[in-house]
């Protein structure tokens, strides 16, 4: 099938480079003429496990390739995925812009297209990929029919959220849970069922449109309200002498509850939870309905976004405050395995030592590149490529990704870098004997301070 994705970033990449995997012929289109320039030179902007190779192994066999004109791309596609961001707004809702542009782009090349050929084949499907508000879709559908007029071109819609998560996408796209799908036509159930048919029939999950769009937003408002909830209880814990580790094994051999997302730590963050969370109380109160709940599974996250530079705060505030201290930082990606620090805690951690006129000497693995193009360059703000280098002349070590290089480190050697052996932990990484053992003043969440 001749496939077009529309937008190159995190879930189109992943979207097209393994629907062509799967023999389909397929054309990115970005507007971002630097990035199309850099994928067509076999580059992913970004670090995703599995996935360059995957590219470039598809672009050899001339079934992937990128182009930022979308009329040449449309032209004999059986279906089109919009797969654009869908940021934040100010007041929190989704920002539709970008849905928007590509929607009244879509139109205007199915018209050229149309006066080209004027024996056009069955209608173009119009899937709906990027994470977007109940209603997104029948906007799209209005958006093309406005551009299209009396020109006689039909499409057909469906809406399609993505599930996969960064770090493991490719994975998550060609092995799913489950693939939710929303249409309100039999043809475009029968393209989406060809589009997939490299899943077991039984994971494609039918249903109408704005259930599909919902459904998104509930598993993931789901995950956010879990975090939150679990990190409401570590700042319990800590209050009142409990040990929040002790509680999630527990609470995980309970089979209604389970043992995922259950970790306590210093907030969540990247492009999806934080923006979505929102949007979704955003929808709601809309619609006429306070969402309770996700308003404080936000508030509380932010919140937790804090409690990394509090507990740095209060460990120096005997000896006149973070001014003039350094601090070793050990993670700036959201979350293990991606270079995306979209919301990471790590930046609300920099910003305040920043603003406490303290220095730092980060590291990550992967998202230093990242963070100078986020932060850019910033007066006592210094990126290592070795963890120990960032730890060299430190007053503190804080960690705020659970990188695997991270888990084990040697505590000796830290212990000698470092200034003062003081440890803050984000991620409880570190077993509560184990610092004691190393001899370090050890912060975690939820868990006594050693
Ligand atoms: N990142 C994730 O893990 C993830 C997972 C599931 C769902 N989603 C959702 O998928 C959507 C995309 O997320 P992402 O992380 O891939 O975004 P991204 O910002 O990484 O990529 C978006 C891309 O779209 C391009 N673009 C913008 N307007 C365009 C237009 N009119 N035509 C063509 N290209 C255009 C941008 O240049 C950019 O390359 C969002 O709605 C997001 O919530 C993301």
């Amino acid at each position: 099938m001749k496939l077009v994705i529309i937008g190159s970033g995190y879930v189109g990449l992943a979207t097209g480079t393994c629907l062509a995997r799967f023999g389909n012929n397929v054309v990115c289109v970005d507007v971002d003429e630097s990035r199309v320039s850099a994928l067509r030179q076999g580059e992913v902007p970004f670090y995703e496990p599995g996935l360059s190779d995957m590219m470039k192994r598809n672009m050899a066999e001339e079934r992937l390739s990128f182009t930022t004109r979308m009329t040449e791309a449309l032209k004999d596609a059986e279906a089109c995925f919009i797969c654009v961001g869908t940021p934040s707004s100010q007041d929190g809702g989704a920002d539709l812009t970008y849905v928007e542009q590509a929607s009244r782009d879509i139109a205007n090349a199915m018209k050229a297209n149309l006066k080209a050929n004027a024996q056009n084949a069955a209608p173009l499907l119009v899937v709906v990929k990027s994470t977007s508000p109940v209603g997104t879709n029948a906007k799209v559908k209005k958006w093309i029919s406005e551009e299209l007029g009396d020109s006689g071109v039909e499409f057909v819609m469906a809406s399609n959220p993505e599930f996969l998560r960064e770090g493991s996408a490719v994975r998550d796209f060609t092995e799913p849970e489950r693939v939710v799908i929303g249409v309100d036509s039999e043809m475009a159930e029968a393209r989406m069922r060809a589009i997939y048919s490299f899943t077991e029939p039984e994971k494609l999950i039918f249903m109408d449109i704005p259930s599909a769009e919902m459904t998104k937003y509930a598993a993931n408002a789901m995950l956010a309200t879990r975090i939150s909830f679990m990190n409401e209880m570590a700042n319990i814990c800590e209050r009142v002498g409990a040990n929040v580790d002790s509680l999630r094994k527990a609470m995980a051999l309970d089979s209604r509850i389970g043992g995922k997302f259950l970790y306590a730590g210093c907030g969540y963050g990247g492009s999806c939870f934080p923006k979505d969370v929102r949007a979704l109380c955003d929808f709601a109160r809309a619609s006429g309905y306070d969402s309770r709940i996700l308003t404080a599974v936000d508030e509380v996250n932010v919140r937790q976004k804090e409690v990394l530079y509090e507990k740095l705060s209060a460990c120096f505030a005997a000896g006149g405050g973070l001014e003039g201290k350094t601090i070793a930082l050990w993670g700036l990606a959201f979350k293990p395995k991606t270079s995306d620090t979209r919301e990471a805690p790590a930046l609300t951690l920099i910003q305040s030592l920043l603003d406490a006129r303290a220095r730092i000497q980060a590291h990550d693995p992967r998202a230093i590149d990242e963070t100078r193009r986020y932060l850019g360059e910033r007066q006592g703000l210094l990126y290592t490529h070795d963890p120990y280098d960032a730890v060299n002349g430190a007053d503190a070590l804080v960690v705020a990704t659970e990188w695997d290089v991270y888990r084990q480190p040697d505590f000796e050697r830290v212990r000698r870098l470092l200034n003062s052996p003081l440890i803050v932990d984000g991620r409880n990484l570190y077993s509560l004997s184990e610092m004691k053992k190393a001899g370090f003043r050890y912060y975690s969440v939820g868990r006594a301070a050693v």
